[in-house]
């Protein structure tokens, strides 16, 4: 941990949090405040169809909306990107305004960057590469899981290299998140269990980071806390709006613990996956979450063990095979795929992926260093 090698850290978590069953109706003040006058709206084609979603949304900005940029597709590439921003150059849009799931928050990051910028995106990849704020930005998550709402981070996928790209800075991140559980009870059980992996796979790889430190870890433990009691609710009762609240809240809590912490293993392998195969992100977390589990151990076991108490787990036996044994069986219990193999990945394929996954940013984290690809194969086997 970052706070034990050095006793220093920063913290930030810039974004206002507006939460409420309802709370699409603080839209039109919250964009004031920020001074939008000329709103881009940006969403995916299904949603888009949502009068109970997209439409509220539209109703409530009224004539603060100028353009519309519904085409977003899920792993959001560069050129849907690109298009976005020309949407919001020909509506002469002054702020963003995104309606949906991590895609749809990440691409209206990409378009608020090149509002601020200019140039190509391509031009931006990488780390903390901007020179000006963002476009301001506000997102109303659909789904409860990714936490983009709060994060520093686009992931945008390179089609033609099968990668997915980071572009990441401080000045990305949207200035107000409007947190509705009513937005989110239309999800179907299968999302909102991969999404709710996709939150308890942030909380965790920011406990076991080598950037962690405490103000993350407190976010972390009690999203922890509440996910695993609201994400099976949500699944099996999809209105309960108390349970889908908060799951909401949970996701944005470990959005900002790993925005600062950085996440680890499981979303570099996620990432490679995710980019060669197109299965969900928070899916793919969920099945390498109890392996990488297993492979950090020696290196995580305190943060491990203060997360298996946070699940209050019994405190008998390894905390790491208790914790990675409780993750998978809660994950299948959700209803998720746990095996790679049955969704298309074969075993040969798995040196190629494991030493894709060593160039994926996010390892650098990792609370076990790797550098050796032929570490990770036994890992990739583990979850076929
Ligand atoms: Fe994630």
């Amino acid at each position: 941990m970052r706070y034990d090698a050095d006793l220093s850290f920063n913290f930030f978590a810039p974004t206002k949090v507006v939460f409420g069953a309802g709370a699409v109706s603080e839209l039109v003040p919250e964009a004031n405040e920020l001074g939008i006058k000329r709103a881009l709206l940006v969403t995916d084609p299904v949603l888009a169809r949502m009068d109970d979603v997209f439409g509220r949304v539209r109703k409530a900005l009224g004539a603060l909306v100028v353009g519309e940029f519904t085409e977003c597709q899920p792993d959001s590439g560069v050129d849907v990107v690109n298009r976005a921003f020309l949407a919001a150059t020909r509506a002469h849009a002054d702020g963003v305004i995104s309606v949906g799931g991590g895609s749809v928050i990440d691409t209206a990051k990409g378009v608020s960057l090149l509002m601020a910028e200019g140039g190509e995106l391509m031009d931006h990849v990488g780390f903390q590469n901007m020179t000006r704020p963002a476009a301001p930005h506000v997102a109303l998550p659909t789904t409860a899981g990714t936490g983009s709402e709060v994060t520093y981070v686009a992931v945008i996928k390179d089609h033609t290299a099968h990668k997915k790209l980071l572009f990441a800075d401080y000045k990305l991140i949207p200035r107000v998140a409007i947190l509705d559980p009513k937005l989110t009870t239309g999800l179907p059980p299968q999302l909102t269990a991969a999404t709710g992996m996709d939150a308890i796979s942030h909380a965790i790889e920011s406990m076991h980071s080598l950037q962690g430190e405490y103000i993350a870890d407190g976010l972390a433990l009690h999203a922890l806390h509440l996910l695993k009691e609201a994400i099976p609710v949500c699944v099996k009762e999809p209105g309960n709006l108390k349970a889908r609240g908060a799951q909401l809240v949970a996701a944005t809590m470990a959005g900002a613990a790993f925005s600062n912490a950085q996440v680890g293993l499981v979303h570099a392998m996620a990432h490679t996956v995710g980019a060669r195969y197109g299965l969900h992100h928070g899916l793919l977390n969920a099945i390498f979450l109890p392996h990488v589990v297993r492979f950090n151990c020696e290196d995580t076991r305190s943060a491990y063990a203060a997360i298996a108490r946070a699940f209050g787990l019994p405190d008998t036996g390894d905390v790491c095979e208790n914790l990675a044994t409780f993750l998978a069986d809660f994950a299948v219990s959700l209803g998720l795929e746990m095996h790679l193999g049955r969704l298309g990945v074969n075993r040969d394929a798995i040196p190629e992926l494991a030493a894709a996954t060593i160039e994926d940013a996010s390892i650098v984290y990792n609370g076990r260093t790797v550098f050796d690809p032929e570490d990770l194969i036994p890992v990739y086997e583990a979850a076929l």
